[in-house]
């Protein structure tokens, strides 16, 4: 149980921080229980303190979390250069951690293999600013078709012959037949902050930073 503590007039405020609701969140508790912050989400609620009430912690759609640190509601968030990517914002990126890294990669049936023509690609994903980008600079035309989900369905159903996605252990594209064809960008996990918010906070974000930074 998270029991509220009331802050004496000195104390300064909880800093709100934005964490992702998907695979990568146990991890994350872990990471901040080990370094002196434990949550307890309980109940489905989406926002809790740790017993320090140094942050004030709410869980948010990884998609949606630079929105949140874009908007100020958010001073800190922790997530993945993939999503950071998509959002087109910009942000103070504090650190960089060891856990939670997968890679971005173009896959498809393993038939296709390096036969395939890449003259002109059909690509299932749900990065679209990042695929875009990425065969814009190789000088590849690429149709994107987005989808929000399952992307390893699109080349099963024949909907595109490649997609673009994380790999992690690689698990669902053997369990669906399909192959990593290209390893395109390695992710990583970081700190990120609003820009004004640190600036107004520097002290005890960097305060915050040394506290998470990770001790090897
Ligand atoms: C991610 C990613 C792949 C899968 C890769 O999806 O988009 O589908 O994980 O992991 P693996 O290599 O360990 O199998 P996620 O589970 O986040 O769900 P989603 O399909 O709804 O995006």
């Amino acid at each position: 149980m998270n029991a509220k503590r009331k802050r004496t007039e000195r104390e300064p405020a909880p800093v709100p921080i934005a964490l992702p609701k998907g695979r990568l969140l146990p991890t994350l508790l872990r990471y901040m229980e080990s370094c002196g912050f434990r949550f307890d989400f309980e109940d489905r609620k989406l926002v809790a303190q740790d017993g320090e009430g140094v942050f004030n912690a709410f869980l948010v759609k990884n998609s949606d979390l630079p929105t949140y640190v874009n908007h100020g509601i958010a001073a800190l968030g922790i997530c993945g250069s993939d999503v950071i990517y998509e959002s087109g914002h910009r942000f103070f990126t504090l650190l960089t951690f060891s856990f939670g890294r997968t890679t971005m990669c173009l896959a498809g049936k393993r038939e296709l293999g390096d036969a395939a023509d890449r003259r002109r690609m059909s690509v299932a994903t749900k990065f679209t600013r990042f695929t875009q980008d990425h065969f814009h600079m190789r000088g590849i035309p690429v149709q994107i078709i987005k989808l929000d989900g399952s992307v390893e369905l699109a080349p099963v159903l024949g909907l595109a012959p490649y997609i673009v996605d994380l790999v992690e252990t690689g698990n669902t594209l053997k369990a669906n037949d399909l192959t990593v064809i290209e390893k395109l960008k390695e992710i990583e996990v970081h700190l990120i902050a609003n820009p004004s918010y640190y600036k107004l906070h520097y002290e005890r974000i960097d305060w915050i930073v040394e506290r998470l930074r990770e001790k090897s």
